[in-house]
């Protein structure tokens, strides 16, 4: 059984990932899809919140599993029997980062490797973090998030605001 594992924040999934996600679900027999504790983000989401909005966004494909972790990947990876780690790459942009993260963990792990797959060209522009701004802004994520992820990012914001009035 082929297994690969796709890590990332997810602060919150969109479809970007979505679309990398169901390529890598083609591609291997089984995929975990972690979320990854980043110690230098501060996320908006939870741990448990980003796994339950994961779920429900790639519902519908079988083979793929969701889970958070923390600590090293390649422990995670040895720990999940991982054959491959996959990364999206969206633009050239990405890849002095990307370049750096795969071979350290390749140093780090000799029989790990990652596997780069290209999300869609409608979300090559997409992050989390614009999305996060958008909706902070009442701004329409339709596009950018699936349904779950948008009614989410609206109670998020209207929370904070709400306890930001009361202040
Ligand atoms: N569609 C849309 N957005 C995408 C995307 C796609 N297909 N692929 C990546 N992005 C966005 C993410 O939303 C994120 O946006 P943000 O910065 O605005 O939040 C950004 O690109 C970065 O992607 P992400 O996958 O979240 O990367 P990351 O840098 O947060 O995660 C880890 C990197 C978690 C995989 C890495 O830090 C890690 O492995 N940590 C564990 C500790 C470890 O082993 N460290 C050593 C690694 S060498």
């Amino acid at each position: 059984m082929r297994i690969a594992i796709y890590p990332g924040t997810f602060d919150p999934i969109t479809y970007g990932h979505v679309d990398v996600a169901e390529r890598a679900a083609k591609l291997f027999d089984k995929v975990i899809i972690c979320v990854a504790v980043n110690t230098l983000k501060a996320p908006l989401f939870t741990g448990a919140e980003r796994v339950e909005l994961i779920k429900d966004a790639v519902k519908d494909i079988k083979n793929i599993e969701v889970e958070e972790f923390e600590g090293l990947l390649v422990d995670y990876a040895k720990k999940k029997k991982a054959d491959a780690i996959v990364r999206g790459l969206r633009a050239v942009s990405d890849f002095e980062y990307e370049f750096q993260m795969a071979l350290t963990n390749r140093k780090l792990c000799s029989d790990i490797n990652t596997v780069f797959l290209m999300p869609h060209e409608n979300y090559t522009y997409l992050n989390s973090t614009i999305v996060r701004e958008i909706a902070s802004f009442d701004g329409d994520v339709s596009g950018f998030v699936p349904p779950n992820v948008k009614k989410r990012l609206e109670e998020k914001y209207r929370d904070s605001k709400t306890k930001l009035r009361r202040k």
